[in-house]
């Protein structure tokens, strides 16, 4: 539309202006905020934005080829990928508890982006940092805008603490759906555009249990499959967000064929909201919600029952961690 692109180009030329001849850095998420605001940088700026996507290997199935390839491809944005899987998986092993592994997630997340930043200082100073914030966000932190830290609290990483950066946030005055706007006048991948929430720490706060790649590679699947019956049915728009839950430490008894079988459930979570701060859950179609069990249960074979959750928000949270 010709408003979102008079709002896109007008604020190209205000990074443009802010950042003048400096340097800046990004951290890519695969969501849709940190897409656009980098997006829009690198039009400013070109090479002088490098781009760093940490693949904490937490993400969805699709999601890091999204960034490293699509999102690379329509943007000609300078990108420094950093496999971490093996590192994340690491410092999880062992850790059940919900809390500590954020705690760990965030804490590797700003080792490896400080680490990437070191390695970006080398070849000249960078002065400025890129940020997705929305106005939104600018609103429930007073509106306040800052050359240091962000809030820690949703967001993977969190800043290093040691270096200063002034932060570039082109996406200040916008709206969720305008920021998807805007993703779409740039010519992003409509993947990355139209996601869902998906939180920071990934598919780790979705494993209920210790996070093994053997996990990782089941519930990947089950999510797969479940996005894409879900958007078959026609319902991304509708439905806020669909988590869907390994219960790792939980087997059940179940019969497939002439056998028994003694597998993990899945917990599917459609919720409806307007914000995430409440929400209800997804009256869902039956037939849509009997084709996915069907296929989760024929095409994972670690999984042998498929759960809805209908509890709404509050008093459960969106997420089971
Ligand atoms: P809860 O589970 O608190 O989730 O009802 C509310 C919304 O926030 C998302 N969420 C996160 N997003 N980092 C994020 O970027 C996080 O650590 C995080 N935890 C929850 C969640 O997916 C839902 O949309």
């Amino acid at each position: 539309t010709w408003t979102m692109l008079n709002i896109v180009e007008d604020s190209i030329e205000a990074v443009r202006r802010q950042v003048g001849d400096g340097r800046a850095i990004c951290a890519l998420s695969g969501g849709v905020d940190s897409a656009v605001a980098a997006a829009i940088v690198q039009r400013a700026i070109g090479d002088r934005l490098t781009c760093v996507f940490v693949d904490h290997g937490l993400l969805r199935k699709g999601e890091a080829e999204q960034v490293e390839r699509d999102f690379v491809a329509a943007t000609g944005v300078k990108l420094r990928v950093v496999d971490a899987e093996e590192r994340f998986l690491k410092a999880l092993a062992g850790v059940s508890d919900p809390e500590e592994k954020r705690k760990i997630i965030g804490r590797e997340f700003i080792r490896v982006f400080e680490d990437e930043q070191r390695a970006i200082m080398a070849d000249g100073p960078v002065q400025f940092l890129v940020q997705g914030t929305l106005y939104p966000d600018v609103v429930e932190s007073g509106g306040g805008t800052g050359t240091a830290n962000i809030k820690s609290h949703h967001n993977v990483g969190g800043l290093p603490e040691d270096i200063e950066f002034t932060l570039v946030e082109p996406l200040r005055a916008l709206f969720k759906d305008e920021v998807r706007r805007a993703g779409e006048e740039l010519g992003l991948p409509p993947a990355m555009v139209w996601r869902q929430p998906f939180p920071g720490p990934g598919l780790g706060i979705r494993i209920v249990g210790e996070v093994t790649s053997e996990r990782l590679a089941i519930l990947r699947e089950a999510d797969a499959i479940a996005r894409e019956e879900l958007s078959r049915a026609g319902l991304d728009r509708q439905i806020w967000q669909c988590p869907v839950v390994l219960l790792a430490d939980v087997r059940s008894v179940g019969v497939q064929g002439d056998g028994r079988t003694y597998g993990h459930p899945v917990v599917l979570r459609p919720v409806t909201s307007e914000d995430a701060m409440t929400a209800d859950w997804s009256r869902v179609p039956y037939d849509v919600l009997a084709h996915i069990s069907t296929r989760i249960t024929n095409e994972v074979r670690e999984v042998n029952r498929v759960v809805l959750d209908v509890t709404s928000k509050p008093p459960g949270t969106i997420e089971w961690e």
